[in-house]
């Protein structure tokens, strides 16, 4: 029996030792790399993004100002009044209603000294600035009268209160207009806070005040924040599932997601409260608004940069049934369903088409070609089934190839699934959605899920999922080991029946550490750092080692689903040319394998070896040790068609072989 041997220096090391001390009792796991069992959608593994947990205003869209137009409730909310050396003035909030119903309010700032005062803003939680990077501000102002005098000082403000940037801005006319300036931070603060002192004595009106870093995702103005973005193209992920969630569907209906609303100029997106500002009594977010600066057009062009296929969720009718339950009557779905074949038309149309237009003049003539669309987030009862109803012939007279999503409800089985699962697979539905917010154990247990799912149904997407280390949505939940390697185990049943598991994805995606309502999420950030959590990298591995077709990996002639606490799955990549082994190890003693594999092809005698282990499965990154489990390469050298290894306790594996 030859040895594996293993070619990289000292991360090597430990796999070697383990190498060196093969157990006796060493299992022979075969597999048959000669025969395709199912073809893995590009879609398979995939984002989805929800405006929960500060994830989009204070999170991934890059605004720094908070209450920029002052349509929060408490109009003044995030700002404060600033007078400096006992300058006086008043600030007064005015709102013009009908006259612009989109951004009613607006206001009036009149300095009686010449200087020192004006207004200043919190930003979320602060304001996360760099040294040496630029800061772009704008706003609308208008002044009541000519006046040769008046501008305005814009300063950014360090946390002990010191002038890290500013600039000067004159202004002229007395009609709405938009003045920019931009300057360069001299230090970096996590905290920083944003002032807008008046010059000269007098008075301004002032809408939509902005501060926006330089540096964004693609350097897009009034864009993404950039290392937030890049850990979601880093997982190459197969679709972006948006704008969530409970958000697309309101606590009630006045306040569920509609899409027409958030495109445009962010000056006319008519602002609302986000529905998680007060969801969880024990994690109150009174500030949690949404301005829909990241709004669909964005959704779009972000999927497009990442490589990932749109797939929005649109609201049917219904609100939260957790909330309010509130009903379209179904006489009057109309403009709901006409907002999904708008939205269709918007993505995909061509530009002589209405909404196909509105997309050429927002800057993207080509089409997104959407293919899929959801049809309410978790719904159940007839209710759901009598509106999907309408949704569906409606949305598939005109656009028969478009693939719709539905809902089984918020629960992997119980009454409500027990009962939407056959009735949606009676109407012949091409997609369900499933989620599931489960124990660890849940995840270990449901490997084998799909193995008997109806080959001739509706596609799976395993919409939502997260192993919760104490109870649902538990604030005292933790990104732990424990959790990602139980979700690793599970994704391997995914994988495995990818024939008919056409996506899935973790959720949530984004938590801010200070603005955060539910827990555990794939990826932690604060105003200046992010970290992907030991999920993110299950979640990330899996994605960037998803191979084309799926082949039998047996132990004893049968699919490795937890015998002895391994999972196993195997893969080709038929564009790269090579088998991927995925191996879960959820012991805490090392797993001696050796992989016979039945292949047409010559294997490669070198392997790559990608592993996530940690012995405690209680660990967890963090700001400070982001990479506490983080992916470990080494490799390894195949005997002919024979791969002895010994898998660390604990731990996600995944080998590649070029053939
Ligand atoms: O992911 C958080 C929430 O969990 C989603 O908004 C909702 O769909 C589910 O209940």
């Amino acid at each position: 029996m030859r040895k594996t041997s293993l070619l990289l220096s000292t991360a090597l090391i430990p796999l070697l030792i383990a190498s060196n001390c093969l157990a006796q009792n060493i299992r022979t796991i075969t597999i048959q790399a000669d025969k395709m069992q199912a073809k893995i959608q590009p879609t398979m593994y995939g984002v989805f993004f929800e405006d929960i947990n500060q994830g989009a205003d204070g999170g991934v869209y890059a605004e720094l100002v908070k209450n920029r137009s002052f349509e929060f409730k408490m109009p003044l909310m995030g700002w404060k009044e600033v007078k400096q050396n006992n300058a006086r003035g008043s600030i007064l909030v005015l709102n013009r209603g009908a006259a612009n119903a989109d951004n009613p309010r607006y206001i009036h700032v009149t300095s009686v000294s010449a200087q020192g005062y004006g207004l200043g803003n919190e930003g979320f939680h602060g304001m996360g600035i760099k040294k040496d990077e630029q800061y772009n501000f704008s706003v609308l102002a208008k002044l009541p009268a000519k006046t040769a005098e008046m501008g305005l000082q814009v300063e950014l403000l360090s946390a002990k209160g010191e002038v890290i940037g500013s600039a000067t801005v004159a202004l002229s006319s007395t009609q709405w207009k938009k003045y920019t300036a931009s300057f360069t931070a001299n230090q970096t603060d996590a905290r920083a806070s944003f002032r807008v002192m008046m010059k000269g004595s007098g008075s301004v009106d002032l809408d939509m005040v902005s501060l926006f870093p330089q540096h964004t995702w693609k350097q897009r103005p009034g864009g993404l924040r950039a290392d937030l973005v890049q850990l979601l193209a880093d997982m190459k992920p197969g679709f972006l599932r948006f704008p969530g969630g409970c958000i697309v569907e309101g606590r009630e209906l006045d306040t569920r997601y509609q899409w027409k609303g958030t495109i445009g100029d962010v000056a006319n997106r008519r602002m609302i409260v986000n529905r998680w500002n007060t969801e969880f009594a024990h994690r109150p977010s009174p500030d949690y608004y949404q301005t829909f600066g990241l709004g669909f057009m964005e959704y779009f062009q972000l999927a497009e940069d990442i490589g990932a296929e749109p797939l929005p969720i649109i609201n049917c009718g219904m609100a939260c049934q957790f909330n309010t339950c509130e009903l379209v009557p179904l006489d009057q779905l109309g403009p709901y369903v006409q907002d999904a074949l708008d939205l269709i038309e918007f993505a995909n149309g061509s530009i002589t088409t209405k909404w196909g237009k509105k997309r050429a003049e927002l800057g993207h003539s080509a089409p997104f070609n959407m293919k899929m669309m959801g049809v309410g987030n978790e719904q159940w009862g007839s209710q759901y089934i009598d509106r999907y109803k309408v949704f569906e012939k409606a949305i598939h007279a005109k656009y028969p190839q478009i693939k719709l999503v539905a809902s089984v409800g918020p629960n992997p089985d119980g009454e409500i699934f027990d009962y939407l699962n056959p009735t949606l697979r009676s109407l012949k539905a091409n997609i369900l959605d499933e989620h599931y917010y489960r124990a660890p154990g849940w995840f270990l247990q449901n490997a084998k899920r799909y193995d008997h799912y109806d080959r001739n149904g509706p596609k799976i997407f395993a919409g939502e999922y997260a192993a919760q280390s104490v109870g649902i949505a538990s604030p005292d939940n933790k990104n732990n080991w424990n959790c990602a390697l139980s979700e690793a185990a599970f994704m391997t049943g995914l994988e495995r029946n990818a024939d008919m598991v056409y996506m899935a994805s973790y959720a949530p995606l984004f938590a801010h550490a200070e603005g955060w309502q539910w827990t555990p999420d794939l990826i932690w950030f604060d105003n200046l750092r992010s970290y992907g959590t030991p999920n993110y990298y299950v979640q990330k591995l899996f994605s960037l080692n998803k191979g084309t077709e799926v082949v039998p990996l047996l132990l004893n002639n049968e699919a490795l689903t937890g015998q002895d606490g391994c999972y196993g799955t195997a893969c080709i990549d038929e564009n790269t040319k090579e088998l991927i082994i995925k191996f879960v190890n959820t012991t805490g003693e090392s797993q001696d394998v050796n992989f016979s594999i039945s292949t047409a092809s010559h294997l490669a005698t070198g392997a790559s070896v990608t592993t996530l282990a940690n012995s405690d499965t209680s660990a967890v990154n963090s700001f400070d040790h982001p990479a506490t489990i983080a992916p470990v390469q080494n490799r390894a050298t195949l005997d002919g068609d024979n791969l002895k290894i010994s898998f660390k306790p604990r731990s996600l594996s995944v080998i590649r072989i070029p053939f």
